[in-house]
């Protein structure tokens, strides 16, 4: 299966949700879509990111589909004394091929920082795993025009020293915090110009590829996906009913 220059990455994290029977339910059914449409991963990146529970079951389900499998967070040692953490080599073993990293809900509930970000890139990198690092700002940052500044601050605190190989090995996801989830309202186009462009003025022809994500849903999806600057689409609530992915799936393909 040949995929077409430039597809777009389209994927979801399901955050805290599903039991392993819906996640190998939701995998299954995927699997046997794609089969039938192979025109969508040959145009489309597909990403799918169960929590760590479903991560081997799902991967299993996958194995051969096309779609990257990811795990929502991992530890930057390899083993040891770590009691309730997850390390890149065990999610690897699992089936994953992606680590996510640095999501807003991390930073903010679970004392991720810019140097545990640096410190999970660098150990998803270093086992041959594509890092998908989270940024994004708050309202109050916004409100008084620093998006730009802050998140670039953040692609680079993550990223520093990083060879050019390594670096375009590495996803970014831009996730205004404001954007995001149940609370959240979705960026306009007009919104995220400005935040993109930085963003890919420094990395676009470095990192893989650079997505938009916060309550992305079907409705607005191909208005997104139509940017210059937008690689790609880094989906939750909409994307967890397996319709509503296809649905997305095919808006990316075309
Ligand atoms: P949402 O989540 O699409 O439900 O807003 C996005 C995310 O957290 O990545």
């Amino acid at each position: 299966m040949e995929r077409i220059d430039g597809a777009p990455w389209v994927g979801t994290s399901w955050k805290m949700t599903k039991t392993l029977a819906e996640g190998r339910e939701f995998a299954r059914r995927l699997a046997e879509a794609l089969a039938a449409e192979p025109r969508l991963r040959e145009r489309v990146h597909p990403f799918v990111i169960p929590p760590h529970t479903a991560l081997a079951a799902v991967a299993a389900e996958l194995e051969g589909s096309g779609v990257v499998v990811g795990a929502q967070n991992a530890h930057w040692e390899d083993a040891g004394a770590w009691t309730g953490e997850v390390s890149v080599p065990q999610v690897a073993d699992a089936g994953a091929g992606l680590v996510e990293i640095g999501h807003s809900e991390r930073r903010e509930h679970f004392n991720e920082t810019v140097a545990t970000t640096a410190a999970k890139v660098a150990a998803t990198l270093r086992h041959g795993l594509t890092p998908l690092l989270c940024v994004g700002e708050p309202a109050e940052v916004r409100d008084a025009g620093g998006s730009a500044e802050h998140i670039l601050a953040q692609v680079r605190g993550a990223l520093e020293g990083l060879s050019e190989e390594e670096l375009g090995r590495v996803l970014v996801a831009y996730e205004p915090i404001w954007a995001i989830g149940e609370h959240g309202r979705p960026a306009t186009v007009p919104e995220l110009e400005a935040p993109f462009a930085a963003l890919q003025a420094e990395f676009g022809s470095r990192a893989a590829a650079i997505l938009y994500g916060g309550s992305v849903h079907q409705d607005n999806a191909a208005e997104l996906l139509a940017m210059d600057d937008v690689d790609g689409l880094f989906v939750g609530r909409a994307a967890w009913r397996l319709e509503g992915y296809l649905e997305l799936l095919r808006l990316a393909a075309g």
